[in-house]
């Protein structure tokens, strides 16, 4: 039976790298286990899909045992269980499904197929609380860079925007290899740029890098770009701009400061997500911003969306940085929403959708 704290959801999660299962009971998170095969697609500098896919099968029983038992749940306590049916990687979802669907059927509890930047979007509840509605979200993760405007959670999702090339993620990742940092290279530009010890390349005594060393391009901010293009993104001609400049550099037999050309690109970048967002916000008559996915980790994109917020009377919120990379956690919660708000479940023999649209939230 639902508790009056809400429903108790097991969500799965393994549309990319990360074999997650989070446990969620209402808007409270009870635990979440994350198994990462990142380590094994370092050595390719991306994410190799089967490698992806065989790290599921091996982590997914382990995963769930250890969610389950942290949690102090069984199986049989659940209301619902939650799976990632899309967007993603076909066969890393496969894995997924057809553990969430063995499950339901031993069980015999409803299964719900979710959308997987729902669950981004979502997973903010479980810290924030209930997420006003609607919320302009702003997804920027890998795969994604995406402008939602959320009217309903469970239901109403409208795709204002999205890259037109390059997410943001990748851009990072791209630019790290460039760099001659680790992968994936989100976190390593992010250290890089605030100067930190420990960083390939980084001299930590010299304090953080000048994010106005180089001033980079923003892409899509011109003014006919922003009539055709007025909540997309693109971060392709940016990569391209920070390799020819390191290139450059490097041709020139002069030594690349790292620190520097990573705070600038990743002041470009941020520049242009917020500036985007928060014009999204104004034009939408909407007052809270929530963003989220694996960029959003970054600490620059949280201090300059932070300060313009603020100075634009927008309500922010950001999730902590482990909400934000994949997770169990975010497939559970907007499982438990779509409970809560009586979504009835979905087949047991739901199909997966590696394009899967962000306006399905549920298959
Ligand atoms: O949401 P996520 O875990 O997986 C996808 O659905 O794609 O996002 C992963 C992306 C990677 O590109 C990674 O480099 C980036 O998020 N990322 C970051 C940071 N932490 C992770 N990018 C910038 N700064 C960070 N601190
Ligand atoms: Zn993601």
């Amino acid at each position: 039976m639902t508790s009056s704290d809400g429903p108790l959801v097991l969500g799965i999660e393994t549309s990319c790298d990360e074999t997650g299962v989070g446990i969620v009971r209402g808007e409270t998170l009870l635990f979440d286990a994350v198994a990462s095969s990142v380590d094994q697609h370092a050595r390719y500098g991306g994410v190799v899909p089967e490698v992806a896919s065989r790290a599921h099968l091996e982590a997914i029983v382990p995963t769930l045992e250890r969610a389950c038992q942290e949690a102090g749940v069984r199986l049989d306590d659940l209301d619902a269980i939650a799976v990632t049916a899309g967007p993603g990687l076909a066969g890393a979802l496969l894995v997924g499904t057809a553990s969430a669907k063995a499950l339901a059927l031993a069980t015999g509890k409803p299964l719900y197929g979710v959308n997987h930047l729902a669950g981004h979007v979502a997973v903010d509840i479980v810290q924030h609380g209930p997420l006003p509605e609607p919320t302009m979200a702003m997804l920027v993760s890998g795969g994604h860079s995406s402008l939602l405007l959320v009217a309903d959670i469970t239901s109403d999702i409208t795709s204002l925007g999205d890259t037109i090339d390059d997410a943001a993620g990748e851009a990072f990742d791209k630019v790290a290899r460039v760099l001659g940092l680790p992968f994936p290279g989100g976190p390593w530009v992010d250290k890089a740029a605030r100067g930190l010890d420990g960083v390939p390349g980084v001299d930590a005594e010299a304090g953080p890098g000048n994010a106005t060393y180089v001033d980079f391009p923003r892409g899509l901010t011109s003014g006919r770009d922003m009539e055709r293009h007025r909540f997309d993104f693109s971060f392709s001609g940016l990569k391209t701009a920070v390799a020819r400049w390191v290139e450059a550099r490097a041709l020139a037999g002069q030594p690349v400061p790292v620190a520097d050309v990573a705070a600038s690109f990743q002041e470009a970048v941020t520049d242009v997500l917020t500036r985007k967002a928060i014009l999204a916000c104004q034009e939408h008559g909407v007052q809270d911003l929530q963003i989220g996915g694996g960029v959003a980790a970054n600490s620059r994109l949280r201090s300059m969306a932070e300060e313009r917020c603020a100075a634009a009377g927008i309500r922010l919120r950001v999730p902590r940085p482990g909400l934000c990379t994949d997770n169990g956690a975010m497939i559970a919660t907007l499982g438990a929403q779509l409970v809560a708000r009586g979504h009835a479940p979905s087949s047991l023999d739901l199909p997966t959708d590696s394009s899967m649209p962000v306006s399905r939230v549920q298959v």
